[in-house]
């Protein structure tokens, strides 16, 4: 007998090759006809297209991006809305451009249609986050959630190594931590399994010939399905130690989740013996943490916080924030794990359970 709480979150999502074309029709669909188009650097020459397709509809544009979402960048996107007179926010970019996105129509009502093109995934959760002076709020509200997403596998397929590596790399954990959290279900199981099957597949592809289409189809699915997984549950010890990481020592999100996640694993493999065999049979290995680590270095993403910059003294302090801030994890956590758990990482030693 089990029993559990899975609740829809309401939206809709465009898959495929080419759905960019589609932009005008769905924008239709949200019933918008003033739209502020926001891109980050990466996205920009998608986005000047994207401009000069919708023609007139598009009454503002937005094209630096900052990480983390500072409150100054996010009012003054706000404002530019209420001075055009915007009915829609169209984001074109990773997940920070998403964030811009998320931040503005949490306080004003207009439509959300968000075009990833990386994967991290924030368009499919209700999870958002402003920083304050040096502080990062982070909240969960339904009203961020994009209305629409579109994803067009075209807009992915020249996305940068480092940026394909540490960027699957936090899919991959999304899905991993989707399935020992708390709230985790059936439902958003099959979800988090069927993404780690995909992002392993595709990895497998990209690694070798980083334009394959195909490749690329299987690693956007699987980033689809894990957001929808962080959609749906909350986070554990891995996504603690990686905001520590990002918020506290400037490490890229994707970075920390590369050199974070076999060791996290290894950790949690006897708390979760059901969910570790379910998780080695969708990466296809017989040991899940080894596996993941191997999957890391396959996409030559880091192995090691030393070289992310991280120096040994921070290791204390790194503990203590962890330990201080820590929420659920399905094996009780010990400051003195954390600890050994970050010399390894900053050794960048195999992961090996405690
Ligand atoms: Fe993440």
């Amino acid at each position: 007998m089990r029993s559990f709480t899975y609740e829809l979150l309401p939206g809709r999502v465009v898959f495929g090759s080419g759905t960019i074309v589609r932009l005008p029709v769905e924008l239709d669909v949200l019933e918008a006809s003033r739209v502020v188009l926001i891109s980050d650097n990466m996205a920009k020459t998608d986005a000047d297209q994207i401009e000069s397709d919708l023609g007139g509809r598009v009454v503002g544009r937005i094209g630096e991006i900052e990480p983390h979402v500072p409150i100054e960048k996010v009012e003054a996107a706000r404002r530019l809305t209420d001075d055009r007179q915007a009915d829609a926010v169209v984001t074109i970019g990773g997940g920070s451009t998403t964030g811009v996105g998320k931040a503005i129509v949490l306080e004003k009502e207009l439509s959300f249609l968000a075009i990833p093109t990386t994967y991290a995934g924030s368009e499919m959760t209700p999870i958002y986050g402003i920083t304050v002076g040096d502080v990062k709020r982070t909240g969960r509200d339904p009203r961020v959630k994009p209305k629409t997403v579109i994803y067009d596998v075209d807009l992915t397929l020249d996305l940068p190594t480092e940026v394909t590596s540490g960027s699957t790399m936090n899919a991959l954990a999304h899905c991993v931590e989707a399935l020992y959290a708390r709230e985790r279900s059936p439902i958003v199981s099959i979800m988090a399994l069927e993404g780690i099957r995909a992002l392993k597949r595709g990895s497998m592809v990209v690694a070798g010939d980083p334009g394959n289409v195909d490749g690329r189809s299987d690693l956007l699915y699987g980033a689809f399905l894990a957001g929808a997984s962080l959609g749906a549950v909350g986070m554990a010890i891995h996504h603690r130690i990686c905001h520590v990481l990002g918020g506290t020592f400037g490490l890229a999100h994707g970075d920390a989740n590369a050199v974070i996640l076999p060791h996290v694993v290894a950790y949690n493999r006897e708390a979760e013996p059901e969910v570790m065999a379910a998780l080695a049979d969708a990466l296809g290995v017989a040991e899940p943490a080894q596996g993941i680590r191997e999957l890391a270095e396959t996409l030559g993403a880091p192995t090691s916080l030393a070289e992310l910059g991280i120096k040994e003294p921070d290791l204390d302090r790194a503990t203590e924030m962890i330990v201080d801030g820590v929420g659920y994890n399905p094996r009780p956590v010990e400051r003195e794990w954390i600890r050994h758990l970050l010399e390894d990482a900053f050794a960048g030693r195999p992961p090996s359970a405690q």
